[in-house]
């Protein structure tokens, strides 16, 4: 027999995104006009485990949509990941009669529903929302246009004084494992060259491209280097290129955590609503 689900809760967990205040508003307010009752999780896992939650009325989401962050905090649990609190005795769901949770976040977030969701019997579902754009099932996360939209407004500035003192200017931008940031920042910003994870980059190489643009009068450049690329850091690298080839005055900007903040696109207000509003 299936069961009514009358109550859900919902968090944020993993790394914020711009877009989870405007994907909470949804689910909120979606909830709402079908009766249901909506509970917040605060911190993520850590709120689930303490059983930090609350309950959301349609107004405690107002005047949220347009904001960075998520409201609701965010957490990386440590405590998830040890099984005594990924799966504690009793569901601490249960004390607030929860049938159903909304997720909102990326891999680890997901990889620990599934968990919760298979210990407990209780339905999940998920709402991708990481800067990283590395979900498999959707083309896009929330908050992956708006920190791509940061970094080339970054790089649209850093352009601006590498062009006026004729400098070479590595740019570091997040992600540790995929480089789908960097290189949307890179096509973007028609920066020079883009270092990703994906693929390795030898010195020499870029050393090359570097030099032949030296030839052709290039007089300053912008490369993008992703985070977890093998090469390495954008100190490093602007280090390993300075050895052998100091035509340039070489300078370094990481830009890592602004990437995560500020007002979220169009893009990434409308990725959650729109699929919301396109269920019957
Ligand atoms: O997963 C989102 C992300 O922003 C990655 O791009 C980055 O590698 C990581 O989180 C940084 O995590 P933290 O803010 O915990 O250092």
């Amino acid at each position: 027999m299936t069961k009514e689900i009358k109550r859900i809760a919902v968090f944020t967990s993993g790394g914020d995104a711009p877009g989870m205040n405007a994907a909470l508003r949804a689910v909120v307010r979606n909830a709402s006009f079908h009766d249901l009752h909506v509970y917040g999780i605060f911190r993520g896992y850590e709120g689930m485990i303490d059983g930090d939650l609350e309950r959301l009325e349609r107004g405690d989401v107002g005047n949220i949509i347009h904001r960075g962050g998520t409201i609701l905090k965010t957490t990386r649990s440590e405590r998830f990941r040890t099984e005594e609190g990924a799966i504690p005795l009793t569901n601490p769901l249960l004390a607030f009669d929860i049938d159903a949770c909304v997720a909102i976040g990326g891999n680890g977030t997901f990889t620990g529903a599934d968990i919760f969701a298979e210990e407990y019997d209780i339905p999940f579902i998920g709402i991708p929302g990481t800067i990283d754009n590395d979900l498999f099932g959707t083309d896009f996360t929330i908050g992956f246009d708006t920190a791509v939209n940061t970094a080339i407004d970054a790089v649209d500035k850093i352009r601006d004084t590498a062009d006026s003192h004729n400098r070479l200017f590595f740019v570091e931008v997040m992600y540790r494992h995929s480089g789908y940031i960097a290189l949307n920042t890179s096509i973007g910003s028609g920066a020079g060259s883009v270092i990703i994870p994906e693929s390795s980059t030898p010195i020499d190489a870029l050393v090359d491209t570097l030099k032949k643009g030296a030839r052709r009068k290039k007089l300053f450049s912008v490369i993008i280097v992703a985070e977890g690329n093998e090469t390495g850091s954008a100190q490093d690298i602007a280090r390993m290129v300075k050895e052998q080839f100091d035509f340039y005055d070489t300078k370094v900007a990481i830009i890592y955590h602004l990437q995560r903040g500020g007002s979220p696109t169009a893009m990434d207000r409308v990725l959650v609503p729109a699929g919301l509003a396109s269920t019957p």
